[in-house]
């Protein structure tokens, strides 16, 4: 009760000041001085926010708190306007709203630190921030497909289609740099930001896994299980990407290069924290999986053509190697024995197991594009 209470109060403080309105910013956006300033309120505010995530039972302790809170929602409602209400693309808005968003939805996984960490898991504040943000985001990505059409697919045909042009696609700029120009230092700058995804691989696949047992649960079971390396970690499919950073003797700590991701490549791990944790959703999911699955050999094949031109060690590439097969049998069992399976079982939700295979793809080019963007800065500054 005293909880509840509490976190009304909080919630109506809130709704009163600015966590569920969106001020006018158009006016100052303008500005240069004033996009500079942005600049410094996001990161203050992303500062202000896990001075917030870091108090003990924050919902509790919100109401003396309320200064920090309040800025912290203001900088989201603009943050909000800026990304998903203009034409304009503000990366920075993005960037600040897909980094908080990752820093609430990490908490459902382990990490193997301070237990204190997760304190505010369950915290209602955060799921409020959550909701927000992911509202207007999704608002925002579903506009960018053309969902009508795709609810009149016939849903297996598609699948199929999808799944072997996308087992060889054609080349694009992005996959044509990285094969035949990208340098070592760029290579490494690639690592860097896959390290992010590639050092806990499969973590969000594992919260899908529980409940009636049929086909379909047991082939995911079974892509998890060679994610995992079967239970060996010297055989995980993380400990293949850690012995790559460590050929470079880069640091092989999850997370350990978060400044450096793109919010495109976070807006991926964000998608499937929610697709995921949200069992209506489970259909988009799976769609998802299949694209990546199918999807990925063809876009390690670039990385592993760029190792063995620049001539690296075996260690430096296992990785891809190793994906190269693996997500070959991956992307059948999730297209034979995952999508087709459900679509027969869902005849009226089928559709979104397109949905789910489509954005998977947009947002993946469009995190491509932005990761050899980085690679490109990252080449010029050295
Ligand atoms: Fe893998
Ligand atoms: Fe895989």
């Amino acid at each position: 009760m005293k909880l509840v209470s509490l976190f009304g109060k909080a919630i109506s403080d809130s709704m009163q000041s600015n966590l569920f309105t969106l001020p006018n910013f158009e006016a100052v956006a303008k500005s240069s001085q004033a996009q500079e300033k942005k600049i410094i309120q996001y990161e203050q505010a992303e500062q202000l926010f896990l001075e917030l995530l870091a108090i003990d039972n924050l919902d509790n302790q919100l109401h003396q708190e309320a200064a920090k809170a309040r800025e912290f929602e203001q900088a989201i409602s603009t943050a909000i306007t800026a990304a998903y209400c203009h034409d304009v693309n503000d990366d920075r808005a993005h960037l600040f709203l897909q980094r908080i968003l990752y820093w609430i939805n990490r908490l459902k996984l382990f990490w193997y630190d301070d237990l204190r960490h997760y304190t505010n898991e369950r915290s209602l504040y955060l799921s409020c921030c959550r909701n927000q943000i992911e509202a207007a985001w999704q608002a925002w990505e579903i506009a960018q497909i053309d969902v009508p059409a795709l609810q009149k697919l016939d849903v297996k045909q598609a699948l199929i289609e999808r799944a072997s042009s996308d087992l060889n696609p054609p080349s694009s700029p992005e996959s044509c740099y990285i094969r035949e120009q990208m340098s070592e230092v760029g290579y490494r700058h690639l690592l860097a930001i896959a390290s992010f995804d590639g050092l806990v691989e499969g973590s969000r696949l594992s919260r899908i896994l529980g409940g009636a047992a049929n086909e379909v649960q047991c082939t995911l079971v079974r892509v998890l299980l060679e994610e995992y390396g079967n239970g060996r970690l010297s055989r995980k499919h993380s400990t293949f990407f850690a012995q790559m950073l460590e050929e470079f003797k880069m640091n092989t700590e999850p997370e350990g290069y978060f400044d450096l991701v793109p919010w495109e490549v976070l807006a991926c791990a964000n998608q499937n924290f929610l697709t995921t944790e949200r069992k209506l959703y489970f259909l988009r999911y799976c769609g998802a999986l299949t694209y990546f699955e199918v999807a990925g050999p063809a876009a390690y094949k670039n990385y592993l053509a760029a190792a063995q031109r620049l001539q690296l060690s075996n260690a430096a590439m296992g990785y891809w190697e190793l994906h190269i097969k693996e997500d070959e049998r991956h992307g059948q069992w999730m297209l034979d024995s995952v999508a087709l399976p459900l679509a027969e079982k869902y005849p009226d939700d089928a559709w979104q197991l397109i949905l789910g295979y489509d954005q998977e793809k947009l947002m993946g080019d469009r995190a491509t594009k932005a990761v050899v963007q980085s690679i490109l800065t990252q080449e010029q500054a050295n």
